[in-house]
């Protein structure tokens, strides 16, 4: 479908962009479905309803959207508590914010959905095919996926035209970036669309005009990473003086293993994994000392050790 099909479908792009400014109080008549409760799902959707959405955050258990309601209030606690938010501002967000498992009921006038589901391609493969069956026919489907390409995920749905990326990072409620990705079959509507939701979240749109595996931000930083161990695995230093290398020379506001920490070892790991499965190159496949600590179940502060070890407040104890 060309672009001008997609833009007389493109109810999104009207209705997301109509809003002046991002009062909290002021709701638009867009739409949102956010699927998958962790810890980039629910700050998405907190996210977009600040920005007047309403929206509908998923997941398939209970437990996940109970956890991401509890981690949202003390965000939002603390937001008030400093003066960055009213009282008022943060209800009405919260007001906007709906929980549910019911997949098919969320999605049946949704004008956007952006998947933050498990980093495996085949799961998001088959949400897509599902999301394109539920959906209405002008919805956009995004997935925040941070490695996999429209193209791929895509593959299944009928409207390919309406199908990109939305890339947002850690944490998202924070960091101003979203990367913005087309595959061959995104309309310029689709496109045009993404970023005005992007700006309307008072967020910056990084475009990738081309598809590659891992996005900008993501290889700049994984180079960095691989470097950062390849140091580490060597003997050159530890992984707090690497960490304090980069924050005090290079006035990164956190080191590479301490960013790994926080956002995981596991998604890390998982974005080598697929990386190697797609180049078949051996330096993409994940380090030794990264995946033993995978195996290992040490995560990150989500386990209370990765790189570093942590309490159960989370306050960093030292290395692991
Ligand atoms: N959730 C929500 N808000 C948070 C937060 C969290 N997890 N952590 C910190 N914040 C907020 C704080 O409340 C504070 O808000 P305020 O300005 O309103 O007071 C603000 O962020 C700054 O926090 P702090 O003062 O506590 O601490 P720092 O100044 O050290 O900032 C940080 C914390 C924003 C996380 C900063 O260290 C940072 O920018 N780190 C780098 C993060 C990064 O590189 N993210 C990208 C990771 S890669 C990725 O996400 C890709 C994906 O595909 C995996």
């Amino acid at each position: 479908m060309d672009g001008d099909d997609a833009a007389g479908a493109a109810r999104p792009d009207e209705e997301l962009t109509d809003v002046e400014n991002n009062a909290a109080d002021t709701p638009t008549d867009g739409r949102i479905l956010v699927v998958g409760a962790g810890a980039m799902g629910s700050q998405i959707a907190m996210a977009c309803a600040l920005a007047g959405y309403r929206v509908r955050l998923h997941d398939i258990a209970e437990e996940s959207l109970e956890k991401a309601r509890a981690n949202l209030t003390g965000v939002m606690e603390r937001r008030v508590a400093k003066g960055r938010l009213s009282q008022a501002e943060s209800d009405a967000a919260f007001a906007r914010l709906e929980s549910t498992t019911d997949l098919d009921g969320a999605a049946v006038d949704a004008d956007v959905v952006i998947e933050a589901a498990v980093e495996k391609l085949e799961v998001k493969q088959d949400l897509f095919a599902r999301l394109d069956t539920l959906c209405p026919s002008h919805t956009i489907l995004a997935s925040n996926s941070s490695s996999f390409v429209p193209s791929a995920i895509g593959a299944r749905t009928e409207r390919p035209d309406r199908v990109c990326n939305l890339h947002f990072f850690n944490p998202a409620l924070v960091m101003k970036c979203v990367e913005v990705v087309r595959s061959p079959d995104t309309s310029d509507a689709t496109m045009d669309a993404a970023v005005a939701l992007v700006e309307r979240l008072g967020k910056e749109a990084v475009v990738l005009n081309k598809e590659i595996n891992g996005f900008v931000a993501n290889r700049i930083l994984g180079a960095l990473r691989d470097e950062a161990v390849a140091l580490l695995e060597g003997g050159y230093a530890s992984v707090s003086d690497i960490d304090k290398a980069c924050r005090t020379a290079l006035g990164h506001p956190m080191g590479p293993f301490e960013l790994q920490d926080m956002t995981g070892l596991d998604i890390g790991h998982a974005v080598k994994q697929g990386r190697y499965a797609e180049s078949g190159d051996p330096a993409d496949q994940p380090q030794r000392s990264l995946a033993e600590r995978v195996e290992a179940g040490h995560l990150g502060r989500k386990t209370g050790q990765g790189w570093y070890r942590y309490d159960s407040e989370g306050n960093k104890l030292g290395e692991a």
